[in-house]
């Protein structure tokens, strides 16, 4: 799937089974992979393809939200809005250099994010008609974020684990601020209260798309979680999420938009948990596959930042050159 032209990636390795057994065993020591240690092509892949898609998913996820920037209610919600969508570039920034650890360019991976080839999460393509919807990212998405990346600062290739740690913190401040604005919202007049319940209902099911396909449909779980890069399934993040979350709708007053969704007290180890109605996979695969409400949106944005910014990286790369120039006169 990707180009396999990889920049500076390690001379293949013979992958024997004596190697291949040797790799697992410091998985299963709960070593710590570096960039320079050799490691099967599919490890790196995976990895190339996992954190190439996160690093997308954290820059288009600035555009649904910067989309209220300049609409902000007050001072106040603005200022941290722009913390948010910057941070959310921050994250982007640091997740493209630990892809690039794995040889693999920027360049490369922005290619195949606009020709289709990489994906980026399924929840950045639906629309943010109204303000409720920046608290119910905040709240939801990246409340989804946290409970998919905390487990990831234990991932085994080390860049991923360091940078997941700083997103981590971040993401909690864009969790809790989400969830404040959502608060007031019902705290306030009816009509904001409607707007926040019209929000949820539409951002809850796409949030627990997020998690990925149930793990019978799941291609990549079984040996992600082999290689220590995955730490739970994709159902049992989402469990965790919904048996999270609901309590905290139920503080704000708002109702969780599934009629299937019921306490179990003999789940989880008879630690309970909710029970929750099927999700929508044939939305889910179709906004997977470009068809989402605003797929065609995302990427040609991607792509205008891409072309505009085209001079700055040619700038970039001509002054280094001539650093370069000047530094091999000396
Ligand atoms: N959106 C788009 N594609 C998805 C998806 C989603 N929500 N869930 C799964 N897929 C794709 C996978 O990429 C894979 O396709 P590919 O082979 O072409 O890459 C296919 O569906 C099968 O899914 P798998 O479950 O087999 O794939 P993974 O094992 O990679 O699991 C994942 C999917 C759970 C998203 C995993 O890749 C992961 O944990 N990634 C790291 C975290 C991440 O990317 N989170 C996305 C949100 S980032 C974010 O929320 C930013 C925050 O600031 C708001």
């Amino acid at each position: 799937m990707y180009s396999q032209g990889l920049i500076g990636a390690k001379e293949d390795v013979v992958e024997d089974d004596a190697f291949l057994e040797a790799f697992q065993r410091r998985i299963d020591a709960e070593e710590k992979i570096e960039p320079n240690d050799p490691m099967p092509k599919a490890y790196r892949n995976t990895l190339i393809r996992m954190i190439g898609q996160h690093a997308h998913s954290e820059i288009v996820g600035m555009l649904p939200e910067g989309n209220w920037i300049t609409r902000a209610p007050s001072l106040r919600r603005k200022v941290a809005l722009l913390a948010k969508v910057q941070d959310e570039g921050g994250h982007g920034l640091y997740l493209y250099s630990a892809a690039e650890t794995l040889g693999v360019s920027r360049e490369q991976m922005t290619e195949e994010l606009l020709d289709g080839t990489a994906k980026y999460s399924s929840i950045f393509n639906y629309p943010t008609p109204t303000w409720a919807d920046i608290g119910t990212i905040g709240w939801l998405v990246d409340g989804a974020a946290i409970m998919n990346q905390v487990p990831l600062c234990r991932c085994s290739y080390g860049p991923y684990a360091r940078a997941m740690i700083r997103v981590c913190k971040e993401e909690s401040f864009h969790q809790r601020q989400g969830y404040e604005l959502v608060q007031s919202l019902c705290t306030g007049t009816s009509e904001q209260k409607a707007m926040a319940q019209d929000s949820l209902n539409r951002w809850w099911w796409p949030s627990l798309m997020m998690f990925g396909p149930s793990d019978t449909e799941s291609q990549h779980s079984d040996q992600s979680m082999k290689w220590k890069i995955k730490r739970f399934t994709n159902d049992e993040l989402r469990q965790k999420f919904v048996d999270a979350t609901v309590p905290q709708a139920e503080h704000l007053g708002l109702s969780i938009p599934d009629e299937n969704l019921v306490w179990n007290s003999e789940k989880n180890n008879t630690q309970g948990g909710y029970d929750f109605g099927e999700i929508n996979w044939k939305e889910f695969w179709q906004v997977v596959k470009g068809h989402g409400m605003m797929n065609r949106d995302r990427i040609a944005a991607r792509k205008k930042a891409w072309d505009d910014g085209a001079w700055v990286r040619e700038a970039a790369a001509a002054f280094a050159d001539k650093q370069r120039k000047t530094a091999d006169a000396a």
